[in-house]
């Protein structure tokens, strides 16, 4: 699936087919020089990757393993521990789900700026608009989970409600759920597309 010109010198991407600019390097057996743009290029790869795993990891280690484990808890035990829990996780998650969109937009941009400069046309791999698009979609419904329902579950806690407290918990679980399951495709779509 080229997405650039034919006629460009460069080896192309595994992904993306444009130009790679890590191409010369690997073909060098990884010993050659990296340029300015490659090593930011590769920084921005390590920044989205690590947040991907701090999110879409916490999510699958708070959905399959800490909520059945205080399940038979007390709903007084239960509520108050799981608001703790997710107070500090969304913090993190929500600094993730910043990184993780923002390296992703900075790698297209790059991919686009190294395109242009080969005077090539860019566009997007099919495997990216997806991976995009799902990201966008997941940061929108983190967004609704941190900031409409885990707000509920606090408050309900501090008014020791414990029937609102588990009606807001049970949204909360299905919103995680449905954003771990978009995360596990979009993986799935992030190495299968390269
Ligand atoms: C606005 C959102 C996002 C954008 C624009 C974006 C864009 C990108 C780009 C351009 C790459 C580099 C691919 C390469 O150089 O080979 C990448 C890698 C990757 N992305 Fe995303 N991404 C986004 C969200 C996500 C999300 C939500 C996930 C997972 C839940 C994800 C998982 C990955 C993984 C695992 C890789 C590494 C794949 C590889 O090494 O080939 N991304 N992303």
């Amino acid at each position: 699936m080229p997405t650039s010109d034919e006629a460009s010198p460069r080896p192309a991407c595994r992904l993306s087919g444009y130009p790679d600019r890590r191409a010369p390097r690997l073909a060098a057996g990884g010993r050659g020089p990296q340029t300015g743009a490659s090593m930011l290029y590769n920084l921005l790869t390590l920044i989205h990757v690590a947040s991907i795993i701090v999110w879409v990891g916490g999510m699958a280690f708070a959905h399959l393993a800490l909520r059945p484990a205080v399940a038979t808890l007390e709903p007084a035990v239960r509520l108050r521990l799981m608001e703790d829990v997710l107070r500090r996780f969304f913090l993190l998650a929500g600094i993730a789900v910043l990184l993780a969109v923002a390296s992703g937009l900075g790698m297209v941009g790059l991919a686009a700026a190294q395109v242009a400069e080969t005077g090539g046309r860019f566009r997007m791999p099919l495997a990216w608009n997806l991976m995009g698009t799902f990201g966008i979609i997941m940061a929108l419904i983190f967004g609704h989970i941190r900031f409409a329902l885990f707000g509920r579950l606090r408050r309900a806690v501090e008014a020791s409600d414990w029937k609102a407290g588990g009606v807001a918990m049970a949204s909360i679980r299905k919103w995680v759920g449905i954003n771990l399951l978009i995360g596990a495709c979009v993986v799935v779509i992030a190495f299968l597309g390269r």
